[in-house]
């Protein structure tokens, strides 16, 4: 997608990668609805580029509803829509987990993605197209000690992403993830930030994560539905999924055929 003169939201966009992402999508030429639960971070980064502000939970579905009419009333679009917002409990032993970090920690990072995602596609099917970019992370791909229930969402959010995808083609919606290793922002506080810095690990900063979202929101659009690792000194680089072994039996198909016909609500 050509972004010059086209219009971005961004969730999260007061801090940190949604920040960095703000700020590389207005200095690509677009304009930028900046979406964040904390006003003053959100109208300061917007002030910056000359975006919008809206102040919004982005786990309250109305909320993000809302965000998206004033972003189509006040700049248009949106064209890309970046579904960033996101938090960690940094809970390791699940038996210590609180039913409220449990619940805290859904509301942006899987029920955030879904609304945003959801009002997206109907924003850009009235559109005719746009790009969606979910900011997953490397523990959706794999296994995250520190914070597992951090992993399960982004698990959550990289399934999400690759299930929607291949549906989206024929809009031209296309639909890609990035899945950030660490990277230096408040999400990781300082204890962590200090820890990561004595034992010299490298962290990313977060203009490679934006870099990362606009490498995906240009991509050809046979790429829908990737899931963009980002590494230290790499660049950001479409993660290859092992092919699952199919059934082996005697007449079998491989291929669960297309069920989105059929009208029983039952499903696997
Ligand atoms: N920093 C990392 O190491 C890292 C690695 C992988 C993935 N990520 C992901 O990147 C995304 C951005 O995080 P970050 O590292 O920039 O952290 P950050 O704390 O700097 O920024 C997160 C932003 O999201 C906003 N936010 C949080 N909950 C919200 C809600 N319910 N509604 C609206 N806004 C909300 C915050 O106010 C903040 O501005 C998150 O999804 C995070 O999981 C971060």
């Amino acid at each position: 997608m050509e972004l010059d003169g086209r219009i971005a939201l961004v969730t999260g966009g007061g801090s940190g990668i949604g920040r960095a992402t703000v700020h590389r999508l207005a200095a690509e030429g677009m304009a930028v609805c900046v979406v964040d639960r904390d006003p003053v971070a959100a109208g300061v980064v917007a002030d910056a580029v000359g975006g919008i502000a809206v102040v919004a939970d982005v786990g309250v579905a109305s909320e993000v509803d809302t965000a998206f009419a004033e972003c189509a009333a006040r700049l248009g679009g949106p064209d890309l829509a970046v579904a960033n917002a996101g938090i960690a409990i940094g809970v390791a032993d699940l038996a210590d987990l609180a039913d409220a970090d449990y619940r805290r920690i859904l509301g942006p990072n899987v029920d955030g993605v879904v609304f945003t995602a959801r009002a997206a596609i109907r924003a850009m099917r009235a559109r005719g197209g746009g790009v969606i970019v979910a900011t997953a992370s490397l523990a959706g791909l794999m296994a995250f000690a520190p914070d597992p229930v951090y992993a399960l969402t982004k698990h959550a959010v990289v399934g999400l992403v690759r299930s929607i995808a291949p549906g989206l083609a024929d809009d031209g919606i296309a639909v890609h993830a990035v899945c950030p290793g660490l990277t230096d922002t408040a999400i990781l506080g300082p204890e962590i930030r200090e820890a990561l810095d004595a034992a010299g690990f490298p962290l990313m900063d977060p203009a490679q994560i934006a870099e990362a979202v606009v490498t995906a929101a240009q991509a050809p659009a046979e790429a829908t539905g990737s899931c963009w690792v980002c590494q230290p000194g790499r660049p950001a680089t479409p993660y290859g999924f092992r092919r699952v072994p199919g059934p082996r039996v005697e007449g079998a198909v491989g291929q669960v055929p297309d069920l989105s016909e059929r009208t029983d609500p039952a499903g696997p």
